[in-house]
């Protein structure tokens, strides 16, 4: 049986309509937490939370733009509405915009850096309080591998960067309030963000990951857990990749690859 270790918890997942985000909301309901699912995409926020409630979970549904500090007040006063308070923020909402520095629009910057960095910054400015008042409580940014080296998309490179060092100003700050916060680096994982990614992409990912497979959501959502967790009590303004090495070696081992396919000719 799982432990439950979020029981009497609340936990608040952005982006939680599908893929990451919505592996994130079922680990923390199946470990006890009442989760609070928020997306732009309403009408599937409220279908996972009607199939979490109808598996005997504690889950509310909210609209919020990551982008939109209205939203933001107003998921705010919802949450404290339902009277659960707030113990955990992961702010995992994200885009992809997959271009050259070239290709990219100036709209296209803006909209990448809006909700990925923007939508951070104010969900942490926004449920300070909150969690301040649940203390001691926990902060994970979602950022990615290209938030640790460079990948092909420099918008989303550039905004990934700025998640890391944001959490990591944060956690300065908010350890005053006994507030953690931590940034999780995954590699490619199974969503539908990578699914959507043109024909070549996942093969290409898995030729440079030593471990030579993508991650599944639930592998990274159990991160997000532990670093969410009282077991991750002395643990703020930590990168946490979980790339399959490919941060470690990713090099080395596409060039061992194409070595043995040379001497292989
Ligand atoms: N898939 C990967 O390979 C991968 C790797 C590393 C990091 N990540 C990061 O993980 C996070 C989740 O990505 P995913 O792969 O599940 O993507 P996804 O596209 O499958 O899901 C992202 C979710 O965020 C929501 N969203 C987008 N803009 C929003 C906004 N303005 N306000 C609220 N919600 C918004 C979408 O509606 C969607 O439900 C992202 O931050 C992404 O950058 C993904």
């Amino acid at each position: 049986m799982t432990e439950l270790k979020f029981r009497d918890k609340s936990v608040c997942v952005t982006g939680a309509a599908r893929g990451l985000g919505a592996a994130i909301a079922r680990r923390f309901a199946s470990a006890g937490a009442h989760v609070h699912i928020a997306d732009v995409l309403d009408e599937e926020t409220r279908d996972l939370g009607r199939s979490l409630a109808d598996e005997g979970f504690a889950a509310t549904a909210h609209h919020l733009d990551v982008t939109d500090e209205a939203d933001w007040q107003m998921l705010v006063a919802a949450i404290g509405a339902a009277g659960t308070g707030l113990d955990v923020l992961v702010n995992n909402a994200g885009i992809i915009i997959r271009k050259s520095l070239a290709e990219t629009s100036k709209a296209e910057w803006d909209k990448a850096m809006n909700v990925n960095v923007a939508g951070v910054f104010l969900g942490m400015k926004h449920c300070r309080a909150m969690l301040a008042r649940a203390a001691p409580s926990a902060i994970v940014n979602i950022s990615s591998t290209a938030g640790i080296i460079a990948h092909g998309d420099p918008s989303y490179t550039a905004s990934k960067w700025a998640v890391r060092g944001l959490t990591k100003s944060a956690a300065l700050e908010f350890s005053a309030d006994r507030i953690r916060v931590n940034s999780v680096h995954p590699a490619m994982i199974a969503t539908p963000l990578t699914f959507a990614a043109p024909e070549g992409h996942m093969d290409a990912n898995r030729a440079v990951i030593p471990m030579g497979r993508e991650a599944s959501p639930d592998e990274i959502a159990n991160i997000v857990l532990f670093l969410a967790s009282d077991d991750a009590s002395f643990m703020t303004g930590s990168e946490v990749t979980a790339d399959g090495g490919l941060t470690t070696g990713g090099v080395a081992h596409a060039r061992k690859r194409v070595q043995t396919d040379i001497q292989q000719r």
